[in-house]
């Protein structure tokens, strides 16, 4: 057997995996026009102008109709979704356990109370009976992310959702371009949310986001939540309808988004392949395996998420994850090592201040020490790793994948 590079021996793969190169000519000229038309007329490039508004149309073409206002972040995102739904404060909304700390800190920045949804045992989203666990009458919004390109099953959220008349915001900033029963994510609940940050299947540059809706009152709604409270299609006269904030996105981001949306089937398209071809390769691999995604998925892996069988191992998933960096492959061992809920921020409720505002509020009618023990999230955390996949990966790549995962697990077989 071939010594582990972990131990000296020679790495399975010297050269770097390959970066993504997802933005390049197309996304400069775009930017360099605009540049052009600024210092030809004098004026800055701005805001709600054409790029973002044809940015905005090309996507809501993407999910199928319906409409999208471009925002700041995919935080940006969710608290415009929420705020758009002009929440009553101390009320619950329910989330999963598994996402980014911006995917949850609206809520309570709205006045509103963070009910956490373990995960479905065995993965990284929340389901519907985790949902289900958590509904009082106090249950004024569901927030349900889509983690690493993977669609939670919406089918049965929204029935739950549905029964009670509650919205449904689905984050899907890990999961542009996946569907579920044929159908495109986000378009399951009332309202969606995109990260468009650098690192995302699509990006509008650095930062950014997109909130997409199939109804037209509810982006009235968003496009002031954006912006201030403006009082967009209403009569002439009207003034700032509520308070919010600035979170709009820009013509330059936009026009960036536009060009990377047009690439985004085809980066999808690949990420599959990639898996798949993974899949065949990593069958019966003794501690490692690639889970199945839910029925009817067609995930578009933000990354892959991979099981790791400790008992058919002997050693721990760190040391293994190690010993799969050190052949060269790009492993995240732990996705979350902390989640969102056990992060300072929540546990010493550090929203308002030192008041404990929302939960201390004397209007909120719940429990406000309420502890989410989340064991099934925990167990998903210990028992995971990611694989770092995208679209760039040839034959090349996947097969010094496949043989990096062979060479590791038969040196480290129980
Ligand atoms: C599930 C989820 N929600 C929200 C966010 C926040 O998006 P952003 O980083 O664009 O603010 C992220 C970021 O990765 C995310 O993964």
């Amino acid at each position: 057997m071939k010594e582990l590079a972990v131990h000296g021996g020679v790495p399975v793969r010297t050269e770097p995996f390959p970066a993504r190169g997802h933005v390049g000519v197309e996304e400069k000229e775009v930017v360099a026009a605009l540049f052009e038309t600024a210092m030809a007329s004098g004026a800055a490039p701005g805001y709600n102008g054409e790029e973002e508004q044809a940015y905005c149309e090309a996507f809501s073409a993407f999910m199928g109709g319906g409409y999208t206002d471009a925002v700041s972040s995919g935080t940006a995102g969710v608290y415009v979704a929420l705020r758009a739904l002009e929440l009553e404060p101390f009320t619950e909304v329910i989330v999963s356990a598994v996402t980014d700390p911006g995917g949850m800190m609206p809520i309570p920045l709205l006045n509103l109370i963070p009910m956490v949804a373990d995960t479905a045992p065995g993965c990284y989203n929340s389901g519907p009976d985790q949902i289900a666990a958590l509904l009082s009458p106090r249950t004024i919004a569901i927030v349900v992310a889509h983690i690493g390109g993977e669609p939670a099953d919406m089918v049965g959220i929204m029935e739950i959702a549905r029964s009670r008349g509650i919205p449904v915001i689905e984050d899907c900033s890990q999961s542009h371009g996946a569907r579920l029963h044929g159908q495109p994510l986000g378009t399951f609940g009332d309202i969606a949310v995109f990260s468009t940050m650098f690192g995302k299947h699509h990006s509008s540059g650095g930062q950014g986001g997109l909130v997409w809706t199939r109804e037209e009152t509810c982006y009235h709604q968003l496009r002031r939540a954006s912006d201030r409270g403006k009082p967009f299609f209403l009569p002439e006269g009207a003034t700032n309808v509520f308070a919010s904030l600035n979170l709009n996105l820009n013509d330059l981001a936009a026009a960036i988004g536009r060009v990377q949306l047009r690439k985004l089937p085809a980066f999808v398209q690949r990420r599959r392949e990639v898996v798949a071809r993974l899949t065949e390769g990593l069958e019966d691999q003794g501690c490692v395996s690639v889970p199945r995604p839910l029925d009817g998925a067609e995930p578009s892996y933000w990354f892959l998420r991979m099981r790791f069988h400790p008992e058919r191992s002997s050693v721990d998933k760190a040391t293994f994850c190690q010993a799969l960096s050190a052949e060269g492959l790009p492993v995240t061992a732990d996705y979350r090592a902390a989640l969102p809920h056990t992060m300072d921020w929540f546990v010493n409720r550090r929203v308002f201040g030192r008041s404990g505002y929302p939960w201390a509020s004397p209007d909120y009618r719940g429990a406000p020490d309420r502890v989410f023990l989340c064991p099934n999230a925990h167990v998903a955390m210990e028992t995971h790793f990611n694989l770092q996949i995208h679209e760039a990966w040839a034959a090349q790549e996947i097969a010094d994948a496949v043989m990096i995962f062979q060479k590791v697990t038969a040196a480290y077989a129980a």
